[in-house]
């Protein structure tokens, strides 16, 4: 049976799910009917990240039952340490999550079981070894030693523990739990839809993770959010921003439908699949980069960040997506421009999971191609072609 071809599948319903809806006309993000905003101001990642998986805000006792387990499940196998002190210094920190993720599954005592008690095992275990395996690589990468994981406290402020190899400030850790809960999960984005496609054919849950990360990484995904910072470092002055933005629009409106869709001749951070008005990630973001920024002395960027948004707005109707405040962040705490989609990948691996783990109860996923080549013809022999 003939079904519409729809490009790029845009606006079209793939799967079932009832774990995140965005409403794109509204601007509203919900993670089990509760608002993203509301997660954000109240909520740990840890308390969401039941909520993905478990479809309830977690009462006091299964909170500290899903903390303690994640906690534990902290420490990197040796043999992945290992494995990552060989990769190339010059590895992008996705690249080599990519490549970790991969080994660490060789290890896991679950790898071939796509059961659901030990696809749940294996959702805690990488949702605690990502952030991990994110700040080891960035240490081995500068010549220092991978810092043991702490034995308490929340996955988020362990990252900054384990990234920087001291604890972070608590307006740092709370900063980066909201982060955390602000990317856990999107609904059916490219990453996320690559996770189920990989479900769906019944594959183990690194296999789809890894799927997951590569996907990530193009700059029409998780990949802009580190275009953002760039950007913003090159206008390098407020009183920049408006003319270099002028500039680049004017530049692409003399381009070909074909220029003009390239990753590099786009502004990073603004336009989105689904949201026709900002991203209401974005307002939160935000209100958190001015604070960071106010604290640690990088007003100079918000400021030329604010300028973008308020000329993008003018000028364009593109709303702003996740991408572009969140870099204004990681600016702030002093976190490396090339790990900023590596900590989207720390929190989205608990929305990935949920979906995985909704996914093996759905069927294979197997669309169609509206063909364009050729219609049916002879074969010609190897000696007969010219
Ligand atoms: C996210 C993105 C891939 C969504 O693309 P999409 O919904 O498929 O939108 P389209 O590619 O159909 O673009 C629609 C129009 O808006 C323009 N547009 C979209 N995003 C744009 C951007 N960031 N800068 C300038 N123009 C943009 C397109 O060029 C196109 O106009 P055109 O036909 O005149 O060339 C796209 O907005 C983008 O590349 N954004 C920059 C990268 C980014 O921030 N990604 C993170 C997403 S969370």
């Amino acid at each position: 049976m003939a079904v519409e071809f729809k490009a790029g599948l845009k606006d079209v319903i793939a799967v079932n799910s009832s774990i995140c809806t965005v409403d794109g006309e509204a601007g509203k993000l919900y993670y089990r009917g509760y608002s993203i905003t509301d997660l954000a101001r109240y909520a740990t990642y840890e308390e969401v990240v039941h909520l993905l998986w478990q479809g309830e805000l977690p009462t006091r006792t299964q909170l500290e039952t899903l903390t303690a387990q994640l906690i534990q499940a902290r420490p990197l196998p040796e043999p992945v340490l290992a494995s990552m002190r060989t990769y190339p210094k010059t590895a992008h920190a996705l690249e080599a999550l990519r490549t970790a993720v991969s080994v660490v599954g060789l290890y896991d005592p679950d790898a071939h079981s796509t059961a659901p008690d030990a696809t749940l095992r294996k959702a805690v275990r990488l949702t605690a070894q990502i952030p991990v395996m994110v700040g080891a690589w960035h240490r081995l990468r500068q010549g220092a030693a991978p810092v043991a994981p702490r034995g308490e406290g929340p996955t988020a402020e362990n990252f900054l523990h384990v990234l920087a190899g001291k604890p972070p400030s608590a307006v740092a850790a709370r900063t980066m739990d909201m982060i955390f809960v602000l990317h856990a999960d999107h609904e059916i984005n490219a990453s996320t839809f690559a996770t189920r496609v990989a479900i769906a054919t019944f594959t183990d849950l690194h296999s789809a993770i890894v799927a997951a990360i590569g996907t990530l990484k193009g700059p029409r995904h998780g990949g802009a959010n580190e275009d953002v910072l760039a950007m913003l470092l090159e206008i390098g002055d407020p009183g920049n921003a408006e003319q270099y933005i002028q500039r680049r629009l004017l530049a692409r409106a003399q381009m070909s439908h074909e220029e003009r869709a390239k990753p590099e001749n786009r502004i990073p951070g603004f336009g989105h699949p689904v949201y026709k008005v900002d991203d209401p990630r974005a307002g939160v973001l935000r209100e958190m980069a001015r604070q960071v920024s106010q604290e640690a002395g990088t007003m100079k960027l918000f400021d030329t960040a604010t300028k973008v948004y308020e000329t993008m707005h003018r000028e364009t109707d593109l709303p702003v997506n996740v991408d572009f405040f969140s870099a204004v962040v990681y600016y702030a705490l002093g976190i490396p421009i090339d790990l900023c989609t590596s900590i989207f990948a720390s929190a989205r691996i608990s929305g990935w999971c949920a979906h995985a783990m909704e996914q093996y109860h759905d069927r294979l996923i197997r669309p169609r191609a509206h063909y364009t080549g050729p219609p049916p013809r002879a074969f010609v022999p190897l000696k007969e072609r010219q």
